[in-house]
């Protein structure tokens, strides 16, 4: 059984995280995530995550607003936290790359490593330097002259008008955007991570699948054509910066002073440390290497488009020029990047800043959490751009949630409860020919296959697919409910009416104990409630268990006098009015935002 270590991209410290970030790297992992420990084993899965506390940008945002950096990442870090306890999404460890005790030796002894085995080298060039404020300057935030077309406010990166690249050094009389100043050039010392000798090394045979140690599940298109254009012409990359706060190079390095590893470097590792931080929480500090050395980890990341790079190339190629300095033994590769496009909402992109976004304090207190979390994955940006759209999410909660799922299980169980006394009916024992109608109706069978078809789709990362699978499931068990008519055949006269009934009855409560377990990734709350309506019934299955049936296959027949619990409303629609309110308050909240 393979062990699968599962990671989200580590969020910045700096601001909040809204429903773009949860559809494109959390709530996908957190699905995947809750299927896997069903049906692997809780043992065999670990899913890590943290905050991405350093970086320029961090950095210089503390200083604005005048707040010491630590106390600036605590507070995103514990803000961020509650916003995923709000989505549902649970992680096995929620670190922080700065407040993670393993995480900076863990860091710099990757970089040591490294320039050890020649794999990072240190050069010395001319960057700007502001005089008034005694630091050097981040390209971003200088302003000058477009050495190709002249004009005027081109960043030091690149030039918004004519969208030419831009090397800083030739910036025209540029100003530092950080105090106004104009910065002078200095002379100054870096380390460059040499990723064209990696990519020899085994980056690019691991990443064509020609590494045997190392497979890889196939890389979804959209990542193949990021990766592709790169590696036809991957440069060195400097991984070290003269900031304030990060984590500081090793000791005794000549020109290292007030120098820190970049941002992009020591992040990833903070998968690697959180995953020693939980592994010693759990008194047993070397299980972390189970998780990152042993051949047969799958290790997963999720993320969206805009960290491809990161992930497919410079954590890989950080990961295999390690070799075997961490106990004689190499670190496992990617196995899988199911990256995501993005998520916008109504036809422009989530900006808190512009107003247009979602708020999470009146979003939470209105809908149910597991309709968000339906909605986010039906709608997920899997292989283009997508959105959020109220009046979709209307239709998903009314007419999907509420209509198949939430209709099915209490028209069942309402009819139990009223007929035959909340229990499970005594079926046949010598079924007759109309009762092997009612069981081996085609439409149990195209239930069978949807629900059968959704562990496969969820462990290729198909999570629309998924979503639609489960609705097709409730959907043909509503239509077998509706052709067998027990509210008819109960009354009926004629010979098996009443058998037919029981039968009907018995198997609608078996496949809702079935729909609780597949239903549990997606949906986790309303899986418990509906356990809880289930009572004795659920007792048949254990609750955490995936269960054998990814074969299309009928669910077992139930003993009778099995008694069900209270009978509740699993999902509450959503009126007209409510979405309209909601629209008018975000193109309201946009307006003010522009003024
Ligand atoms: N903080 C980055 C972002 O939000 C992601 C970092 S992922 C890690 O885009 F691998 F570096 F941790
Ligand atoms: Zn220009």
């Amino acid at each position: 059984m393979p062990r699968y270590l599962v990671t989200s991209a580590l969020p910045y410290a700096n601001g909040p995280i809204h429903f773009g970030h949860v559809a494109g790297a959390y709530l996908p992992a957190d699905v995947y995530v809750r299927y896997l420990k069903m049906a692997k084993g809780p043992e065999n899965v670990l899913y890590v995550c943290g905050t991405d506390e350093h970086g320029v940008a961090i950095t210089l945002k503390a200083e604005q607003e005048g707040v010491g950096y630590r106390a600036y990442v605590d507070r995103w870090h514990s803000e961020i936290r509650s916003l995923f306890d709000r989505f549902g999404i649970e992680f096995d460890t929620f670190s922080g790359t700065s407040r993670c005790a393993f995480h900076a030796d863990a860091s710099r002894k990757f970089f040591s490593v490294l320039l050890e085995r020649g794999f990072v080298f240190a050069k010395t060039e001319k960057q700007w330097f502001s005089e008034q404020s005694a630091r050097f300057l981040p390209d971003r935030y200088l302003q000058g002259g477009c050495p190709q077309c002249g004009f005027a406010k081109a960043r030091g990166d690149e030039c918004p008008d004519c969208g030419s690249w831009i090397d800083a050094r030739e910036l025209q009389n540029p100003v530092s955007l950080i105090d106004g100043s104009s910065p002078v050039l200095k002379a100054t010392k870096h380390w460059f991570l040499d990723l064209p000798k990696l990519q020899q090394a085994g980056l690019d045979s691991w990443y064509r699948g020609n590494d045997e140690n190392h497979p890889v599940h196939p890389w979804k298109p959209n990542v193949q054509g990021h990766v592709q254009a790169m590696l036809r012409d991957l440069h060195a990359r400097p991984i070290t910066r003269d900031l304030p706060w990060g984590v500081k190079l090793p000791e005794g390095l000549e020109g290292a002073e007030g120098k820190v590893l970049y941002v992009w470097f020591d992040a990833p590792i903070g998968y690697i440390s959180a995953t020693m931080e939980w592994a010693a929480a759990q008194g047993t500090p070397d299980a972390w290497m189970d998780w990152w050395q042993k051949e047969d980890t799958r290790l997963v990341h999720f993320i969206g488009k805009d960290n491809i790079a990161f992930h497919v190339v410079v954590f890989p190629s950080m990961l295999l020029g390690q070799e075997d300095a961490w106990q004689g033994k190499p670190f496992v590769m990617p196995w899988a990047v199911p990256a995501n496009e993005f998520y916008n909402l109504q036809g422009r992109k989530f900006n808190t800043s512009s107003g247009w976004y979602l708020d999470n304090d009146s979003f939470f207190a209105q809908y149910n959490p597991d309709a968000a979390r339906f909605h986010v994955l039906m709608s997920a940006p899997e292989t283009a751009d997508s959105e959020f759209s109220w009046p979709e999410f209307q239709v998903t909660n009314n007419n999907l949630l509420a209509d198949k799922v939430g209709n099915l299980a209490s028209r069942v169980l309402k009819f139990l409860d009223k007929r035959f006394g909340s229990c499970v009916p005594e079926v046949a024992k010598e079924p007759t020919a109309a009762i092997l109608a009612v069981r081996g109706h085609q439409a149990l069978q195209d239930a069978d296959a949807a629900f059968a078809a959704i562990a496969g789709f969820l462990e290729n990362f198909e999570f629309r697919k998924a979503t639609q699978h489960l609705i097709a499931g409730c959907t043909a068990l509503n239509q077998f409910f509706d052709a067998m008519e027990p509210w008819i055949k109960i009354k009926g006269s004629q010979a098996g009416d009443w058998e037919c009934c029981v039968e009907t009855l018995e198997r609608c409560v078996a496949y809702l104990e079935l729909l609780s377990r597949r239903i549990a990734p997606f949906c986790p709350t309303t899986a418990g409630k509906l356990r809880n309506m289930l009572g004795a019934v659920a007792e048949t299955h254990v609750a955490s268990a995936w269960g054998e049936e990814n074969v299309a296959q009928a669910p077992a027949t139930l003993p009778a006098g099995l008694r069900i619990g209270n009978v509740e409303m699993l999902f509450l629609k959503i009126e007209d009015e409510q979405i309209s309110a909601e629209i008018a308050k975000l193109e309201a909240s946009a307006s003010a935002a522009a003024e």
